[in-house]
């Protein structure tokens, strides 16, 4: 039954669709390339993971309040962050398919190529080339590597290529009904500039002190060239990021500290430590100071899913060039060094930044499981997700063992108890054997089965999806058995 890593991504994206997780967007219109929406099972898992970090984040640290920025912003934040001028990608079009490329992509699936058929001198050196055009912004190279290793069109074949062009990856749309200049707005690439331009409402406001953090959720929209795996590159996308500002100087130590907890973050799910790993950037954002990314293992290989950043105070400075409005906070604290208040600066900045359409992806692949369950005498198997309990989409599923006799009726009286607290499903519709499957495909931690002695004492089976093991239980101890198990 093992199947290789290709295959098994596929087998995920399917069940993605088949159970209600994730639809390829306007899919009647034959979808829209690289958006999709959540369904049914997949919103409440996107909204387990959500509450999952913010809780973390937010109710577990004193010093970190949330926040909920616009996506429309003033035009002048993205000129002042360097997105406007910087925030593009370079690109190229074949002239015979008229099908657009990522320039750089097309020479790293190049360098995979010449890996893949032994050929490592070969890869080093075009490594080494490549490297070198970006470090230079040298467009004009990435094209002549392009022509130089003949890298042809993976539709028409040809080399035919455009030059390559720098491509801008925000959205932009108008502002208003007049269609000019000034009325340019742009949706946001990141939700991070929301959380600086407010960093001093919420300072004064909640009275906050250094070191303090501000942490938000929200949908950030790219226009990515290429968008490829399924919701690991997407052109609207949702992020969690949270910046913590901090006093000039002790921007290591946090962000020792943040790259550190984050990835205990990520294990407290359970996930094994090895499917994860840090990746350190050697070639840092000119406003960075150090730069991690914490990769995890889906099966097209180690990706990106969460980038630790120490960012100096390069973005409060822009906007405080920019909006011509002082960004300093006032430290009060004494200086052991001086003996004086640390007085007025302007913050350093250490962010967290972690997608969650990859989070959600990750935790599918996962807990996606095809166990074979086959004995002697009958060949069987199921589809499980062992997703944590707390990110279940549905905790509970309640089924009365027949459609007669007063069991829909006393399972009902059950649910009606138990869905204030929970997000549980009734269902009484075919074999429990049948039911049993659906919810494990679902990735419901726990069934419970109303019966005919369930009448008599008010006890009912419950049926756990890992170990398939039943118990029998009160139908009043309900409450404390899946809490203490679905609990955060
Ligand atoms: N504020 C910093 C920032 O935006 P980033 O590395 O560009 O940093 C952070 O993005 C995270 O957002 C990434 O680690 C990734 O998980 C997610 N992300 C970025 N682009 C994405 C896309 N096109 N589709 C889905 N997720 C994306």
């Amino acid at each position: 039954m093992s199947k290789n890593t290709d295959e098994l991504f596929k087998s995920v994206i399917a069940h993605a669709k088949e159970y209600g997780f994730v639809f390829p967007s306007s899919e009647i219109y034959d979808g829209l390339s690289a958006v999709y929406d959540y369904g049914q099972y997949g919103a409440e898992l996107k909204n387990n993971i959500k509450t999952y970090w913010w809780k973390a984040m937010v109710q577990l640290n004193e010093n970190i309040v949330g926040i909920d920025s616009a996506i429309f912003m003033h035009p002048k934040i993205w000129k002042a962050s360097g997105h406007v001028d910087g925030f593009s990608d370079p690109m190229i079009d074949n002239k015979d398919s008229k099908k657009r490329y990522r320039a750089d992509q097309l020479i790293e699936d190049k360098i995979a190529a010449y890996d893949n058929e032994g050929k490592t001198d070969q890869a080093e050196a075009l490594q080494l080339a490549l490297d070198e055009a970006q470090k230079a912004d040298d467009l004009a190279r990435l094209r002549e590597l392009i022509i130089e290793n003949n890298i042809v069109c993976p539709i028409s074949g040809t080399a035919n290529w455009t030059e390559v062009r720098q491509f801008n990856l925000m959205f932009s749309t108008q502002m208003g009904a007049v269609a000019d200049d000034a009325d340019v707005i742009y949706l946001r690439p990141e939700t991070a500039q929301g959380i600086f331009v407010n960093y001093l409402n919420v300072q004064k406001s909640g009275r906050m002190k250094i070191p303090f953090g501000i942490a938000q959720i929200g949908k950030a929209f790219r226009n990515e060239v290429i968008a490829r795996q399924f919701i690991i590159r997407m052109r609207e996308f949702e992020q969690m990021e949270m910046q913590f500002f901090v006093r000039p100087g002790t921007q290591r130590e946090w962000f020792d500290k943040w790259k550190e907890t984050r990835l205990k973050w990520h294990l407290a799910l359970g996930t094994a430590p090895e499917k994860y790993r840090y990746h350190e950037h050697t070639k840092l954002a000119h406003y960075a100071d150090a730069a991690y990314d914490i990769e995890f293992e889906f099966p097209f290989g180690f990706k990106e899913v969460e980038g630790i950043h120490s960012r100096t105070n390069f973005d409060l400075s822009q906007h405080q060039e920019y909006s011509g409005k002082k960004m300093q906070y006032f430290d009060p604290e004494i200086d052991p060094d001086t003996n004086k208040p640390y007085g007025n600066y302007i913050p350093y900045v250490i962010e967290t930044s972690i997608g969650l359409d990859r989070m959600f992806l990750l935790t599918l692949i996962n807990a996606f499981e095809e166990e074979d369950l086959s004995t002697e005498e009958k060949q069987d198997s199921r589809t499980v997700l062992r997703l944590h309990p707390c990110l279940a989409p549905v905790k509970a599923a309640i089924f009365p063992l027949t459609k007669k006799d007063g069991l829909p009726e006393k399972a009902r009286e059950i649910m009606d108890k138990l869905k204030v607290d929970f997000n549980l499903q009734y269902e009484e519709k075919d074999a429990i054997g049948k039911r049993y499957r659906r919810q494990d495909a679902i990735g419901t931690p726990f069934c419970i089965t109303v019966d005919h002695q369930t009448l008599e004492d008010n006890t009912v089976t419950i049926r756990h999806r890992d170990t398939m093991a039943q118990e029998r239980v009160p139908a009043d101890s309900l409450d404390k058995i899946i809490g203490d198990l679905v609990s955060w």
